[in-house]
């Protein structure tokens, strides 16, 4: 495997998670792989968990980690060719890429989407930047369309925790006071598809995701009903995508609560904003698997990284 842009490039889903639970068992038994190697990590975006976590899974193979800050410390970047540079940019993406390429075997990029302008967002200026002038292997630590390590950490999960071979996962959408990006819905809607379970998506008209990637999965926009048998609730919220990057209204009434939540386990990427998105009850219970997600994203990134390592 060359790059992890999106699940896409899973070829068989089963086999990774498997892969991922049994190295979970015993994480620092490919530590040599890694050595004299260097993980660059890029960010445009703030993180806790990404940072740390694929931090900690390059540790575990032995490789040598650089972290930037980019957005912040870093120049602004231009992404446009033949771009007259008389304005804010400082740096091209060209330079910045196979620069950062010259002191990193593999580069993990975080960038968001502006929200803003859908057309330069869905183009993955970023990421596709990097992957265009870098020449070595890319990682995705979420773009503005797909954040395919916490989908894989997420799929892991739910193999670690299902009881049944068929179960039912319900993506439900919560209200948040600003405008989020789409790329954890995407993914996870994504993973599921790829996944033996009954999925179900559930938000308030208005908030349909990319129908390119819902396709053909059913989307039931009553939440009490999409909510019936469920086994994994995952709760996320995210802005509108027809009207770009808006919140239409609040809909507080979505929240996930111990009531709705009933016997399922619920799911979060994390950050989460209490007693907006989800209930302390939820969260402060057995039922709640946001930190077992947070533990399976080193391994779904050390699984990345060795698959990388291995093939290039
Ligand atoms: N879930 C997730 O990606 O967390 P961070 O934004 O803290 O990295």
């Amino acid at each position: 495997m060359k790059n992890y842009l999106t699940v896409k490039n899973i070829d068989h889903l089963s086999d990774w998670v498997k892969t991922a639970m049994e190295m979970k068992k015993d994480p620092l038994r490919f530590r040599d792989l890694g050595r004299n190697k260097t993980l660059a990590l890029l960010f445009f975006n703030s993180s806790l968990r990404t940072r740390m976590s694929t931090h900690k899974a390059a540790l575990n193979l032995g490789m040598d980690v650089m972290v930037m800050n980019i957005g912040k410390d870093g120049w602004i970047l231009d992404f446009e060719d033949g771009s007259i540079m008389d304005r804010n940019s400082a740096e091209h993406i060209k330079e910045a890429a196979q620069v950062v390429a010259q002191y990193s075997d593999i580069i993990a990029v975080r960038a968001f989407a502006s929200l803003q302008d859908k057309q330069s967002d869905e183009a993955e200026l970023v990421l596709n930047g990097f992957k265009k002038y870098a020449g070595v292997p890319i990682i995705n630590m979420e773009s503005s369309i797909h954040h395919p390590l916490q989908a894989l950490a997420d799929a892991i999960t739910i193999e670690e925790f299902r009881k049944t071979k068929k179960t039912k996962v319900v993506l439900s959408w919560a209200p948040h006071p600003r405008p989020l990006p789409h790329a954890v819905a995407n993914s996870f809607v994504e993973v599921m598809q790829m996944s033996e379970v009954d999925f179900v998506l559930t938000h308030p008209p208005g908030y349909e995701l990319n129908p390119q990637i819902t396709g053909n999965c059913t989307i039931e926009y009553d939440q009490q009903k999409a909510l019936e048998n469920a086994d994994f609730v995952y709760v996320k919220n995210w802005s509108s995508y027809k009207d770009y990057g808006k919140v239409l209204h609040q809909d507080r009434d979505w929240m996930m609560t111990e009531n709705k939540l009933g016997s399922a386990n619920f799911m979060h990427c994390l950050p989460v904003r209490r007693n907006v998105v989800v209930e302390d009850a939820v969260l402060d219970s057995d039922k709640s698997l946001v930190h077992a997600q947070a533990n399976n994203r080193t391994y779904a990134a050390q699984l990345v990284l060795k698959k990388i390592l291995e093939s290039n």
